[in-house]
């Protein structure tokens, strides 16, 4: 099974990270499905060393998570430093930084995809994770910024200490749209000798097989494609689970409550059922009541329809 330093993964099937998206409740499920890693959406490092209190919400880990991951961003080598630090950070077993987030308001800050232009930068950021902590750290970038560079950026990412390498396969000038170029992952694959995850349009197991075959990657991160569907895990990886919907999104439901409010957590489901419905036959008149739903009452009824669909 692969390896991450010295931590072992179960599958090597993994949750993207994904802000707004991969909350405790939807990682407990995908972990309960199969997948190997889950990921806090990116955290930012300087609201954690500025000791934000909804920053820190975002770190609780679902009782199933272990080993676990936490994704940073920024752009300050010693924020990342002090960051690793926080007592509050020493439960995760795996530091990612996110070297991939597209987001102008992001990006210009020199945070997230690019750290791809400065990788002299990136390489301080990763050596100051490595010295604020004795975890393994991975990062997580893209086919390039606004063309291919990827191959050699990850080379000098292992050569500052990486002990594993994500890529998207698409540039952030791409942002989401356009087909994921699969062909990047391989030449990264190539490029380095630390495990190498792909990511970019998988909805199917059958994408899965077709990434490793055409890539030769350790193995592959979903994000959009696991979203109202956390069962594709088990699907990926034989893991045998019953699947009762319903009692899947009551228990997303509850796990969220222990960390958040009423409102928030109609927000996140939303979007989580969002993804339920899509494809299925009546999905027009639910993706309604979904946009219309006001309480969790209105979400729990929202369920019980989908379950029933
Ligand atoms: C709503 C949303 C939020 C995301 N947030 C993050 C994030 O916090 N960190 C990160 O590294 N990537 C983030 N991503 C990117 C995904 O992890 C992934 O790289 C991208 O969606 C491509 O995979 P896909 O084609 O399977 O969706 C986000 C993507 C989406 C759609």
């Amino acid at each position: 099974m692969v390896k991450i330093g010295n931590v072992e993964l179960s599958s090597n099937i993994l949750l993207a990270p994904m802000a707004g998206v991969s909350d405790l409740g939807f990682r407990y499920l995908a972990r309960k499905y199969g997948a190997g890693l889950t990921y806090t959406e990116m955290i930012s490092v300087k609201a954690l060393c500025f000791g934000n209190r909804r920053t820190f919400d975002l770190l609780a880990l679902a009782e199933n998570e272990s080993p676990s991951a936490i994704q940073l961003f920024g752009s300050d080598p010693e924020a990342f430093y002090n960051a690793c630090r926080l007592p509050e950070l020493q439960k995760f077993d795996i530091i990612d930084i996110n070297m991939g987030c597209p987001v102008r308001k992001v990006v210009s800050r020199g945070e997230g995809s690019a750290l791809m232009k400065t990788p002299t930068l990136a390489t301080e950021i990763v050596k100051a994770c490595l010295e604020g902590s004795n975890k393994p750290v991975t990062i997580k970038h893209r086919s390039g910024y606004d063309h291919e560079t990827a191959p050699e950026f990850a080379s000098l990412m292992e050569k500052a200490g990486v002990s594993a390498i994500t890529v998207h396969g698409r540039t952030r000038e791409q942002m989401y749209t356009g087909a994921a170029d699969w062909e990047v992952i391989k030449r990264v694959k190539q490029a380095v000798r630390v495990p190498v995850f792909g990511n970019g349009d998988i909805k199917t197991a059958s994408d899965v097989k077709e990434m490793i075959q055409q890539t030769g990657c350790d193995g592959v991160m979903l994000a959009r494609g696991a979203i109202g569907n956390p069962s594709i895990f088990a699907e990926i990886t034989g893991k045998q689970v019953d699947i009762d919907i319903f009692s899947d999104i009551m228990t997303h439901i509850n796990l969220l409550k222990s960390t958040t409010h009423e409102e928030a957590i109609v927000g996140l489901m939303k979007c989580h059922l969002m993804g339920h419905v899509k494809g299925k036959v009546g999905a027009r008149d639910v993706r309604f009541s979904v946009g219309a739903a006001k309480t969790l009452d209105d979400i729990i009824e929202i369920a019980k329809r989908i379950a029933e669909c």
